[in-house]
């Protein structure tokens, strides 16, 4: 629990930090960076998971592939270990794996297992798109699921959730990523068998799933493409655990957005809209900021961000090397989509990284006491902010305090002095976020 307080003085927001879990997700990067010199594969794991010197996520959405039949995008059609029921091999997907292995080294406590379709032998086309899941396969495909956990289990890499359905309402027919339709019906039967099975193999592994009205459920998840305003949204999650008798809302999918009107391209509190860009600069970070606030008013328990890479960066680095610098995708991580012929294996570090940041190290796991206020400063100009306890809580001299600015990334800056009042003058550059930790 860590202090919150209500929004004061826009658009200097105080964003409140209240829950730990901060995700991403390891689809199909991972299947790039296999390909990688072994150091900077070890350099992106220590980025995105070292629990102190780096990013330190501590949600990490392993992408169990379902073969990638069918699938026309070559990294995003990973491979799966089903060989024919009960069958499997082990060494199948070693790209995504090591990046699972790695997240379990590194202690990340929370570690998801996402499905976007089952193997072909499960679907209604025989490919890995573009079919449905087949009714009188949910005991194989429970099965799978069971055995590939619990095979990890005897790895030492313990699943704490599985999510076996991605995005079930669309075929993802275009075959440009792996994807199954799940229909209503059948979405009840996969989630309360799974939870069954998982639970008879002795594993404490909670399932996740779009099915709302189920309360057997470990968290209950949505994506939010629409980028509904925040009151729709607390109406929506509320919506969601008064459905489902309390299970917490999780919000597992975000990235990819824009200003919704023009008048708002260069203001990060803008109404935002679902769309490619790649930006990786303050304005996209504080704009994530606002996003991870929203949830936070929302009372989601978790946030994950959708890909944790991305080579998806709007220009080609061969005609102009710092390309990458400009406005021109949706990771926190970017690299080149040309290392094969280009042999840059660079990786860029975009602002929402340092911004996030500030998300994962505000609210630690296992923080139970008044910790720490995270603050933003989303005006083109200096600002300065005066924190004041009020009724509920007295603010005390803060221990530290981190600032990324356009000119800072997670940066140890002076703690301001606590004044004879009891209020806090905090001093904010252009387009910056901070962290103030209290003891
Ligand atoms: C297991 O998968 C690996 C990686 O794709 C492959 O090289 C190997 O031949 C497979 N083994 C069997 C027995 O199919
Ligand atoms: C995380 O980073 C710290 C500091 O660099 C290092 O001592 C530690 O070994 C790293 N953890 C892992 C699991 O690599
Ligand atoms: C899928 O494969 C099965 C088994 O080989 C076959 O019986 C069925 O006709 C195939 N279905 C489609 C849609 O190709
Ligand atoms: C959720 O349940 C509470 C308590 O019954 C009720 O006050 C609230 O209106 C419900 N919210 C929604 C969005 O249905
Ligand atoms: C931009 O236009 C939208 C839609 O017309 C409006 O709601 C919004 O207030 C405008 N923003 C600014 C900064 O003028
Ligand atoms: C290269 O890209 C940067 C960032 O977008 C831009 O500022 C610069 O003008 C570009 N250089 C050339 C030669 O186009
Ligand atoms: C890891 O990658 C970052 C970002 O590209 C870079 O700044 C850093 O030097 C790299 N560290 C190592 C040890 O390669
Ligand atoms: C800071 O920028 C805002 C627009 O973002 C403007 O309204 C305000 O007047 C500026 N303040 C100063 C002191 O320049
Ligand atoms: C408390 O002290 C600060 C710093 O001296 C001052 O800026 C602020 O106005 C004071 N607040 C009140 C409520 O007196």
């Amino acid at each position: 629990m860590a202090v919150r307080l209500v929004l004061t003085l826009v658009p200097l927001l105080l964003l409140g930090v209240h829950y730990p879990w901060r995700g991403a997700s390891g689809a199909w990067w991972t299947l790039d960076l296999a390909l990688y010199p072994d150091d900077v594969r070890q350099n992106v794991s220590n980025l995105l998971l070292n629990q102190t010197s780096g990013l330190g996520l501590t949600d990490y959405r392993y992408n169990l592939g379902g073969g990638g039949v069918g699938v026309t995008t070559w990294d995003r059609a990973p491979e799966t270990p089903y060989v024919s029921d009960g069958v499997y091999n082990w060494s199948a997907d070693a790209a995504g794996t090591y990046y699972l292995k790695e997240a379990a080294l590194q202690g990340v406590p929370v570690l998801t297992l996402f499905v976007n379709s089952a193997p072909i032998t499960m679907t209604s086309n025989n490919q890995s798109c573009g079919g449905d899941l087949v009714t009188d396969r949910i005991p194989a495909y429970v099965q799978y699921l069971t055995d590939v956990v619990s095979h990890w289990k005897s790895e030492g890499v313990e699943f704490t959730h599985v999510s076996p359905m991605n995005e079930p309402d669309d075929t993802f027919g275009s075959c440009n990523q792996e994807g199954m339709q799940v229909v209503p019906q059948q979405r009840a039967e996969v989630v309360t068998t799974l939870a069954a099975s998982l639970k008879a193999a002795g594993l404490s592994t909670q399932v996740i799933s779009d099915e709302s009205s189920d309360t057997i459920l470990g968290g209950n998840c949505h994506h939010l493409y629409d980028f509904a305003s925040a009151a729709t949204q607390q109406e929506v999650f509320e919506y969601g655990r008064n459905l489902s008798g309390g299970v917490p809302t999780w919000f597992t999918e975000i990235c990819c957005y824009n200003a919704a009107n023009s008048n708002d391209s260069d203001n990060p509190l803008a109404t935002l809209t679902y769309s490619s860009q790649y930006d990786p600069t303050m304005l996209s970070g504080l704009r994530m900021a606002h996003i991870v606030g929203i949830i936070h008013l929302c009372e989601d328990s978790h946030w994950d961000w959708w890909t944790a890479l991305s080579n998806e960066i709007g220009c080609t680095l061969s005609s102009n090397a710092t390309c990458w610098d400009g406005i021109q995708s949706s990771g926190l991580l970017y690299y080149d989509p040309d290392y094969s012929s280009s042999q840059n294996y660079d990786i860029k570090v975009t602002k929402r990284f340092s911004v996030l940041k500030h998300f994962t190290k505000g609210a630690p796991v296992g923080s139970i006491r008044p910790y720490s206020i995270v603050a933003l400063n989303a005006q083109w100009n200096t600002s300065s902010i005066t924190l004041s306890g009020g009724g509920t809580f007295e603010l005390t001299q803060p221990v530290a305090m981190y600032r990324t600015s356009v000119t800072e990334d997670y940066a140890e800056v002076q703690v301001p002095t606590l004044s004879a009042n009891g209020s806090l003058v905090v001093d904010a550059p252009e387009m910056s976020i901070f962290t103030l930790f209290f003891q």
